[in-house]
């Protein structure tokens, strides 16, 4: 009988094999990769699958030069339409979204008319935390992959996540080793990219950039062809992409009330009561994520929408940890500004408002109420009006204790308690 000595070839036993290679414990792993060690131990025996980001980190972490992610590649279902598709699955269940589809359909139409033009049509989804960017853009993207004969490729940029946002070198490299490419790990970021646009030159492709950090870590990554379409999502408005590179944007608003009432009623179950729908679909403000964890809540989760369902097991699903994300993003002048407006229990501000209540400059306000809204922490309702919405106060007003809200410029001392 012979001996099969060739490396594993699924995930959770290759990670494991190379693990113990480098002689590492899952802890010791857990804290390189910055994932939990439960979940990495569920990754390992097949319980859970890994994201695209995870096994770019254990690539990182293990030296096995981009084994891992291209088994999370192999291991993708739905291998059907074009010959290359890395989309991951979307979670069952999706609900509403019609005018978002239609407007992303809308930008493939308007790509069809410029196919032979130099270059790629690119569309920023962007939106606050937990709003649907991720599952909306992916659910569009599945629908059209049959129209790109080249193939889907997919990366998650990690911009606003737990680690570091993604290496432009190393999407590229994963770019290019899925077109059959391969790239020593010493060449230099623009001669990657140089080589990447001349693969996709003549090629009919769709490419999902998820979560971006910032229009820089995007454009190396644009090809050149006329042929391509390129999604990115983001909390940031990468409004530079949009002024510089003649990127459009479909912004995912809240979800109306009737698809808020359907998600919560599809996630809580039958017995679900419906008379407490609106309520509830209003105190979440009409946001998938937070619908998602209130809707476990009926199911008898008994939790509040800032917890996760898997009870943080799983951290991209809290809510209070995917707004954090936001928040570490913005200069700290600006996170105060949030909390003391926050504080000051504002819902609509304008840069004259929210002056006096920082104690600045009506511009310097102004400047502090676009950096906000530039990752969707305010929602610029018309010029010079800014909407701050309940979850993002709730969660603004219990944010890092470590930095005190200074005290507000002539505001009253809190007094202590009477001791009469
Ligand atoms: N249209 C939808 N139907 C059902 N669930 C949704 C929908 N949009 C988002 N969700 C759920 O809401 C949560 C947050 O969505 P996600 O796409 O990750 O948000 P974002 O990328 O904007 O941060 C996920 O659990 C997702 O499954
Ligand atoms: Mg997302």
């Amino acid at each position: 009988m012979e001996i099969d000595t060739s490396p594993p070839r699924s995930f959770g036993p290759a990670l494991r094999a190379a693990r113990r290679d480098q002689q590492l414990s899952l802890g010791q792993l857990a804290l390189l990769v910055n994932y939990s060690k439960s979940h990495l131990s569920r990754v390992e025996t097949g319980g859970k699958a890994p994201t695209d980001m995870l096994a770019r980190r254990c690539d990182e972490a293990l030296r096995t030069g981009g084994r891992l992610s291209g088994l999370v590649d192999a291991g993708r279902p739905g291998r059907r339409g074009p010959s290359l598709n890395q989309l991951p699955r979307t979670a069952p269940g999706f609900v509403g979204r019609a005018e978002t589809v239609a407007a992303l359909d809308r930008t493939l139409q308007a790509a069809g008319t410029r196919r032979d033009a130099a270059q790629c049509t690119v569309v920023v989804v962007d939106g606050p935390a937990g709003i649907g960017k991720t599952t909306t853009a992916l659910h569009w993207a599945h629908g059209v992959a049959r129209r790109f004969p080249d193939g889907v490729l997919f990366a998650d940029l990690g911009g606003f996540g737990p680690g570091r946002p993604a290496e432009v070198s190393d999407v590229l490299r994963h770019f290019m080793a899925s077109l059959g490419a391969q790239a020593g790990t010493d060449v230099p970021a623009e001669h990657l990219a140089a080589r990447y646009r001349s693969l996709m030159t003549g090629k009919r492709a769709l490419v999902v950039l998820d979560n971006a950090a910032g229009a820089g870590q995007v454009r190396p990554l644009l090809p050149a062809a006329g042929g391509c379409h390129v999604v990115v999502t983001s909390r940031d408005r990468l409004s530079g992409l949009v002024v510089r590179d003649g990127a459009e944007r479909v912004t995912v608003p809240p979800m109306a009330e009737d698809e808020a009432l359907r998600l919560l009623e599809a996630v809580a179950g039958p017995g679900f009561d419906r008379s407490a729908a609106p309520d509830i679909a209003h105190s979440c403000g009409c946001v998938p994520l937070a619908l998602r964890v209130a809707a476990q809540d009926i199911a008898g989760w008994h939790r509040s929408p800032f917890d996760g369902p898997g009870g943080g097991a799983d951290e991209a699903t809290t809510l209070r940890t995917v707004l954090s994300w936001s928040y570490r993003t913005v200069p700290p002048a600006a996170a105060q500004a949030l909390r003391r407006l926050a504080a000051g229990g504002c819902e609509t501000v304008s840069p004259a408002t929210a002056a006096g209540l920082l104690g600045t400059g009506v511009h310097e306000a102004h400047v502090l109420l676009d950096a906000l809204a530039e990752v969707h922490l305010l929602h610029r309702t018309a010029p010079g009006t800014y909407r701050l919405d309940r979850l993002t106060a709730a969660f603004s007003d219990e944010m890092d204790a470590s930095r005190p809200l200074r005290p507000a410029p002539g505001g009253l001392q809190r007094t202590g308690p009477s001791t009469r």
